[in-house]
């Protein structure tokens, strides 16, 4: 697809179907992920893929019973590294490159599922610690999203956004 139709029918979806991800469909992912910029080339971020059904259910815990996180197949977690911002950018790098590299890197993966055909909805709304239990992440990364990633059971409307004048300034 065209990258502005591509944007344009982008939806957070939030029930999924229960197929599966074909393999070649998520290494594709993860490598548009590798792909975003970050800050001096670091990468400050750790991608954990978590496909285990027990695992998936430690997530909806994690995250307020968001239950669509142990629907879709695959959930993608996006970590912070601030050790590997920091070498270069010390506090600047440890409290906000680390954050945006894990940001950019999730933004990439999402727009790669979409033009796959597959959906996504960006969730931030979780407990770092429960996140870390479920999926095994060392105390060092801080979780900054998570991705659930499948085939879509539902085709959401568009939500409104603001008008560019109101957020544009000159
Ligand atoms: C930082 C961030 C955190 C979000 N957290 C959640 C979440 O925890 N649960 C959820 O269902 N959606 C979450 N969303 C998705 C937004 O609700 C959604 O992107 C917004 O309503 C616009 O809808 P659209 O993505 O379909 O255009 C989050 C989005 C962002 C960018």
């Amino acid at each position: 697809m065209d990258f502005f139709p591509l944007i344009q029918t982008r939806r957070s979806v939030r029930l999924y179907q229960d197929t599966p991800i074909e393999p070649e469909k998520l290494q594709k992912i993860l490598e548009a992920a590798n792909l975003a910029p970050s800050a001096g080339n670091l990468q400050g971020y750790e991608i954990y893929v978590i496909t285990r059904l027990e695992q998936r259910h430690g997530l909806v815990k994690a995250a307020l019973g968001q239950e669509f996180l142990a629907q879709a197949p695959v959930d993608l977690i996006f970590c912070a590294n601030p050790a590997r911002s920091a070498v270069k950018y010390s506090k600047r790098g440890r409290e906000l490159y680390c954050v945006q590299d894990a940001t950019i890197a999730c933004t990439f993966a999402m727009l790669a599922a979409q033009e796959l055909g597959l959906s996504t909805v960006w969730v931030g709304a979780f407990q770092e610690e429960p996140v870390r239990q479920a999926a095994s992440i060392p105390p060092e990364l801080i979780p900054v999203a998570i991705l659930p990633v499948g085939y879509a059971a539902e085709s959401p409307k568009s939500r409104p956004r603001r008008k560019l004048e109101d957020l544009v300034h000159s």
